[in-house]
């Protein structure tokens, strides 16, 4: 799975990639009530534009991304000094207030994600195989402190279809996966996509007490 990340990045075959903020992120998180200052956890977050919205509404970002060709466009395409340093395993990259992990998001520890106190995952919930959602959400439950607020923006897809990524993630499945460690609110479905018969589906999420 990992070595076929990074084919689709090095071949560019890259086709979630947004050349624009997601509308949702601008609609909707302002009504999560993260403060100004929260650090948020970007999961899988590409070279995704959302965290330099994030950024210039006054959140820290940390995202964590697999392909080391996704975080050097990222900077190259971006302004400012980068400077480059290691926590093994990782490779860490900050420009600005964002800060990119290079690796796998389950070696992330929750000792190295102290101030983090929101999260924003699109499309990677939807990136990962079914069998490797339960391991996501209850690694997402162990990093992110209770009472944070996340967005998590995934797909749904025309009854039939399989295969993948991306996958579609019915609503129940979302509950599923987060409820045990989430209030978990439903806050839109998007239009069906001309063609794919996907549509997005929007959450809002607020980490409950201990458990996990
Ligand atoms: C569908 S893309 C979404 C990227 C980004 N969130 C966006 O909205 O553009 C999923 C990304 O997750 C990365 N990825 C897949 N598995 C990963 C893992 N275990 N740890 C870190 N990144 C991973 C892939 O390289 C890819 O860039």
């Amino acid at each position: 799975m990992a070595q076929e990340w990074l084919e689709r990045w090095r071949e560019g075959r890259i086709g979630f990639h947004r050349r624009e903020t997601h509308p949702a992120l601008v609609r909707y998180w302002p009504l999560l009530g993260a403060r100004p200052g929260t650090k948020v956890l970007v999961p899988l977050c590409g070279k995704s534009l959302d965290m330099r919205w994030l950024a210039r509404h006054d959140h820290p970002v940390l995202g964590i991304e697999l392909a080391g060709a996704a975080i050097e466009q990222f900077v190259s395409e971006g302004e400012g000094e980068v400077s480059r340093y290691h926590q093994e395993p990782f490779a860490i990259y900050r420009q600005g207030n964002v800060e990119l992990w290079c690796g796998d998001f389950f070696h992330f520890h929750i000792d190295q994600a102290a101030e983090i106190g929101a999260f924003y995952d699109r499309a990677a919930l939807i990136a990962l195989p079914p069998a490797t959602r339960q391991r996501y959400a209850f690694h997402l439950a162990q990093l992110i402190p209770p009472g944070s607020p996340g967005l998590l923006i995934s797909l749904r897809r025309a009854p039939g279809d399989s295969g993948g990524p991306p996958y579609h993630v019915e609503a129940d499945e979302v509950r599923e996966l987060f409820e045990p460690n989430f209030q978990v609110t439903h806050l839109e479905d998007g239009e069906p996509e001309p063609g794919s018969g996907f549509r997005e589906s929007v959450w809002a999420m607020v980490r409950r007490g201990p458990k996990v």
